[in-house]
């Protein structure tokens, strides 16, 4: 008697963070928490087994932008913190246009109880949806959310 597999092939995502946010653990951690990214990560990497998930950090723009080139045609998610470039940056937001896979946005402190400048996002207009507030908590409602 024959047997059959059916193999659903892994969901690949990556988180992409902006400037700063290689500084998490130490930065301000009244608003942004004390834990470093990596041991977040290390953590959800854990947890999520069965979805593949990269990660990449940049503090420069154009950086940010060829990253979203790389990996915005085959990857069946991106999770972008693009910190304070969200509030500034035309060519990021263009960029999240250009390209096939879905963004979702993530912020990890209330953008909207902050600082006027951080209400903008040239990021939301063209993300799937946008997850802020939760502390290192909202990357993961954003991996729940493929
Ligand atoms: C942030 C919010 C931005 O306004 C800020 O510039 C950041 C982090 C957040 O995750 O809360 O660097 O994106």
């Amino acid at each position: 008697m024959p047997k059959f597999y059916i193999f659903t092939p892994m969901k690949k995502l990556i988180i992409i963070n902006g400037p700063n946010l290689n500084l998490l653990g130490k930065r301000e951690p009244n608003i942004y928490g004390s834990l470093s990214f990596t041991e977040f990560l290390d953590k959800v990497k854990d947890i999520y087994k069965g979805v593949a998930i990269d990660y990449y950090q940049s503090n420069i723009e154009g950086e940010l932008i060829d990253k979203l080139h790389e990996v915005g045609f085959t990857y069946d998610g991106i999770i972008l913190n693009a910190a304070a470039y969200t509030h500034t940056s035309v060519g990021i937001g263009d960029a999240v246009k250009a390209i096939e896979t879905p963004v979702v946005e993530v912020h990890i402190s209330n953008t909207f109880n902050r600082e006027e400048f951080r209400h903008q996002s040239f990021i939301s207009p063209n993300a799937k949806g946008v997850i802020l507030g939760f502390g290192l908590q909202s990357y993961e409602l954003a991996i729940q959310s493929f």
